[in-house]
């Protein structure tokens, strides 16, 4: 046999699976300390109302000789693509719903979606940036390039450094910096894929946390989007279903290299390599787009909120510079040193977690991102741990 000798690169653990790992081995050594977890986004909100009814509906539809389902569409079941086009609708985003397709995350989505692209390819990717994106091209050899989001962009980098790229990553609200494209800023990306006919891969997860600012939360409501880009969209984040699983991508009829429509490619693939989601998932899912569901998912997610602006009020206090936490759950802060041994200290001396920058790339160094997917008071707890390091010791 042959190994796929581009595994050789990567480096040898999963950004969040190496921080884990350390957290494992500390609280293993310290069994006694109570370590706040500030690190991996994941959710602290159990499942709001209308998804565990709907859950507790689909697992009876599933007990009964009239109701069981087995294998469901391999793009989703239509009650839930008519849900999600009908969300779309209410953003001015008119999708049909044979454009969406359901799965289990907008992680495996954006890895997967690489089987539709020759290796010979410019990938551009931002720096910092969610590592899949990284990770998933390094996987399969392709050239990349980075482009730097760093203070002088406002976190934000623009078509005019991209270079000649074919393959455009871009997250808005950013993971892991927290920054949010306007409007113009994202008609400027499109122009330029248009114009090149390259592809953009918008990753949306962090949509809802936009709330009623005047930001796109979808880079379809940008005019020319649907002849370059993708879009994947996630539950984990929006409505707590991080263990739950379920997401979905939008891939536009009008997408299209020469005379075939990645809109029919990603079909074959997904028809192929993947048998859909559960069906009472997908009912959870559906929950989701109730008039419940909409309104007890946005209560969950200004509960995060309330987080992110006490996670800024305390950055402020201590004089520490920072991005993000008020249209994202993700607080991006100057840490004045390297990032891993920022995480060691915060650690070991306040038993505060959090992910070192340089894990998003080498861009991030000198930055930490903070979550504010944890419960307030663990929240309240490790901001004033952060305080009381800071009185004893001002160099922190
Ligand atoms: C993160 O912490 O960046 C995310 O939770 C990871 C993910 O969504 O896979």
């Amino acid at each position: 046999m042959k190994i796929n000798q581009n595994y050789l690169d990567l480096k040898n653990s999963y950004l969040f699976s190496t921080v884990a790992k350390k957290i494992s081995a500390y609280k293993e050594a310290n069994p006694d300390k109570k370590v706040i977890r500030m690190d991996i986004g994941d959710v602290t909100l159990p499942l709001c109302g209308a998804v565990v009814t709907a859950l507790r509906k689909a697992v009876e539809d599933m007990s009964q000789k009239e109701t069981f389902r087995g294998y469901g569409p391999e793009q989703g079941y239509d009650f839930l693509r008519e849900a999600i086009a009908g969300y779309y609708a209410k953003i001015g985003v008119a999708l049909s719903a044979d454009e969406i397709f359901v799965s289990d995350g907008a992680k495996s989505d954006i890895g997967n979606m690489l089987d539709l692209f020759d290796r010979d390819n410019n990938v551009l990717i931002p720096d910092p940036v969610y590592p899949v994106y990284r990770d998933t091209n390094i996987m399969a050899g392709r050239r990349i390039s980075f482009i730097e989001a760093n203070a002088g962009n406002n976190f934000l980098p623009m078509p005019d450094q991209a270079g000649s790229a074919d393959i455009i990553y871009l997250c808005s609200p950013n993971n892991p910096t927290g920054a949010v494209y306007s409007h113009e800023q994202l008609k400027s990306w499109v122009d330029y894929a248009n114009g090149r006919g390259a592809v953009i891969f918008f990753d949306a997860a962090y949509e809802s946390f936009v709330g009623e600012a005047a930001l796109p939360r979808s880079i379809f409501e940008i005019p020319g989007a649907e002849t370059c880009a993708v879009e994947f969209c996630s539950f984990s984040k929006t409505a707590g279903f991080t263990g739950t699983r379920c997401g979905y991508t939008v891939v536009p009829h009008a997408l299209v290299c020469g005379e075939t429509k990645l809109r029919d490619m990603w079909l074959r693939r997904q028809t192929t390599k993947f048998n859909g989601v559960p069906y009472i998932v997908q009912r959870a899912a559906e929950a989701v787009f109730t008039p419940e569901g909409l309104f007890e998912t946005r209560k969950n997610i200004a509960y995060y909120m309330e987080n992110g602006k006490l996670i800024a009020k305390t950055m402020r206090e201590l004089g520490i510079t920072f991005v993000g936490g008020e249209t994202s759950p993700y607080i991006w802060m100057q840490c004045g040193m390297d990032s891993w041994d920022y995480f060691d200290m915060l650690l070991e001396r306040a038993n505060v977690t959090g992910t070192p920058g340089a894990g998003f790339g080498r861009a991030g160094e000198g930055y930490f991102r903070l979550t504010a997917f944890g419960t307030q008071e663990a929240t309240a707890e490790a901001m004033e741990r952060m305080k009381a390091l800071k009185k004893i010791d001002p160099a922190f």
